[in-house]
């Protein structure tokens, strides 16, 4: 056994609440050592982790890793929220008592880590000095060292985040065990991964996974899920998959602060490292604050919504991240960023790393190459077309090496919120952008927020997976209460944000091609967007919301096709008559929805019929 009274002293580790935490789940996990981390212990654990083959070199402080090959995504189904009150049901939650699923993963979790290290990362998910910081503060513990690294990318690690806690017992206890991989059965019934969120209790326990969005528990288990119950339990603020980004007008001065959820793998990374196009010349400035999680809260000095990111990191998806697209991303992986790779395609002999869509053409000579699996690409049979990288592949960088972060990014007084909007993959029927003036007509949209089902088994024709606010993965308690929640906060604000909805993603049926070009250009409906709540523009009003003319849009320099640009800046009022029936049904799962969401369905569905 180890003297864990030792390793703590001797690591300085003072909080009296977290040496209890982690003597306890030593003696359950039963470790061979234990070691307290902190930043500072980055180059020695990446060097460990090269000697030990977890990482391979990359290029100049840059390193790649493979996960298990079957553990290369979050799991929805394995994720549960569990907690002492069974009100707490919702429809996405995939509530468990609590007192069923705790006992199930200390079985789980005993004797896991024997002839392992148990890593003790304490961390901060906010910029120190935050009002949201008492909701901010944890502990994970990890049997898997590259989870360390990548929690030292994405997040605040060291043990003075939890020795200054004003109350020793308000850090959130996240116990990661990994579990033998080979021998999960992920995916099979007989599945034993776990990843389960006592969130009354402020305690995680992931079972089965060092897939970064499993095991990585600051991140989603904490700054999504647990924070999105502790915002509501507290009564004081939201958590959710938001990105946040920074817009500034140079002519005028003028600065806009725009968030917004889009489900995962649909642009909120692009997105918020997006540039100014080109063509637009020098006038407008985009900064970035944060790519995945936003929580928000009211202040009340000024009335207004304030956001900030309580991450310290970016977790991007690799696919189709090149020179065009998004250079940001490009040069915040750079040689000396200590970026991480995950999942993509790598040479050992070149040390290069690959993914679809970084170049037009895999590269040519494959000598050394292998795909995210480890198995050689020149080996593959012929015809063998299946991907170099896994869709999914990331990479991991600290917000420091974006280079369009904002200077006051990690300014504890957040900033003030103009616009929240929505978006999703739709092909049809959703336009480039229509603007939502009244507050719960805009918690209306995020919460029928959908995009495309991936299967087209599964789904029916022209209905959308909908995944309210983007947080279905993440939505600690019950839709209804969530609702409502919603109302009251953001309702408290005296200067209302804007509310919008957004798609990138309309395709042309005949030939597939996008109707709208994408990535930069997408700020063009950002800028429309401040500027109607300026009261520059005033749009088209429709049934859905307000709509940009072609005039109104900043055009110069666009390559569009004009019979693209009828589209999505068209309503096409049958298919929304159709989603109206979709949407009702959707929502009528919810328990207790407010009566003042079911007013703007009813709302916007007679203003359709009228139309
Ligand atoms: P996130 O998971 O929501 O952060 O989404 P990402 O920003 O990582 O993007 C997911 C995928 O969508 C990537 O493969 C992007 O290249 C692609 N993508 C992002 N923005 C756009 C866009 O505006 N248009 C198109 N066509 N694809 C996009
Ligand atoms: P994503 O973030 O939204 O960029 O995919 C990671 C995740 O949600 O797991
Ligand atoms: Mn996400
Ligand atoms: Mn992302």
């Amino acid at each position: 056994m180890v003297d864990v009274e030792k390793v703590l002293d001797e690591a300085g580790l003072k909080n009296p609440r977290v040496r209890e935490y982690v003597a306890h789940w030593a003696a359950i996990t039963e470790p061979d050592r234990i070691e307290v981390v902190s930043a500072a212990d980055d180059a020695r654990l990446v060097q460990e982790a090269l000697d030990a083959g977890e990482l391979q070199p990359a290029g100049e402080g840059l390193d790649y890793s493979r996960s298990y090959h079957k553990d290369t995504a979050r799991s929805e189904e394995r994720t549960i929220v569990a907690t002492n009150n069974p009100q707490d049901r919702g429809v996405y939650n995939n509530w468990r008592p609590a007192s069923e699923m705790k006992p199930m993963l200390v079985e789980r979790m005993r004797g896991a880590s024997r002839g392992k290290t148990m890593y003790v990362i304490p961390y901060l998910m906010a910029p120190p000095g935050s009002p949201l910081e008492p909701f901010a503060a944890g502990v994970e513990l990890t049997d898997t060292r590259t989870v360390v690294l990548h929690m030292i990318r994405m997040s605040r690690v060291g043990a003075e985040y939890v020795d200054a806690l004003a109350d020793p017992d308000t850090f959130v206890r996240a116990v990661h065990v990994t579990g033998d991989l080979p021998n999960l059965g992920q995916g099979t019934p007989d599945d034993q991964r776990y990843f389960v969120t006592v969130a009354d209790e402020r305690t995680i326990l992931h079972y089965g996974s060092s897939y970064g969005g499993n095991a990585l528990l600051g991140k989603i288990a904490h700054g999504l899920r647990q924070a999105c119950y502790d915002g509501w339990a507290s009564g004081g603020f939201l958590a959710e998959q938001f990105m946040l980004l920074g817009i500034i007008d140079k002519e005028t001065g003028k600065r806009y602060h725009v968030c917004g959820g889009f489900p995962s793998a649909s642009g909120k990374t692009n997105l918020a490292m997006t540039l100014a196009p080109d063509a637009l010349g020098d006038r407008y400035r985009v900064e970035f604050y944060g790519d995945d999680i936003a929580w928000l809260w009211v202040n009340p000095d000024d009335g207004r919504v304030y956001g900030m990111n309580p991450e310290f990191g970016v977790f991007g998806v690799a696919k189709d991240t090149n020179e065009l697209t998004n250079p940001t991303a490009l040069d915040s992986i750079q040689p000396g960023s200590g970026a991480i790779f995950t999942n993509v395609a790598y040479n050992d002999q070149t040390e290069e790393v690959w993914w679809e869509g970084k170049t037009k053409e895999p590269p040519a000579d494959l000598t050394g190459w292998r795909d995210w699996k480890g198995e050689l690409i020149s080996e593959r049979e012929p015809g063998d077309t299946s991907p170099w990288a896994h869709p999914n592949s990331r990479f991991t960088t600290t917000l420091a090496n974006v280079p369009n972060v904002a200077a006051n990014f990690e300014d504890p007084a957040g900033v003030p919120i103009d616009a929240i909007i929505f978006g999703g993959r739709t092909s049809d029927r959703e336009p480039l952008v229509r603007a939502i003036r009244d507050l719960a007509e805009g918690v209306y949209d995020g919460l029928t927020l959908g995009a495309e089902a991936t299967f087209a088994a599964e789904g029916v024709d022209g209905q959308l997976r909908y995944d309210p606010m983007s947080m279905r993965p993440f939505m600690a308690y019950s839709e209804g209460e969530y609702a409502a929640h919603w109302l009251r906060i953001i309702g408290q604000a005296t200067e209302q944000p804007i509310f919008a909805h957004v798609n990138w993603f309309q395709r042309d049926p005949e030939d597939g091609h996008f109707r709208w070009p994408g990535y930069r250009e997408n700020l063009r409906a950002l800028l429309w967007l401040c500027e109607l709540k300026d009261g520059l523009v005033t749009g088209r009003e429709t049934p859905v919301g307000v709509l940009p003319t072609q005039d109104e849009l900043h055009l110069d320099g666009l390559e569009i096709d004009q019979a693209d640009l009828d589209v999505i800046l068209t309503i096409d009022t049958e298919r929304w008559r159709q989603e109206m029936g979709f949407r009702e049904a959707h929502l009528k799962q919810f328990d207790n929805l407010p009566e003042e969401i079911w007013e703007a369905h009813r709302r916007v569905a007679q203003a359709l019929d009228d139309d």
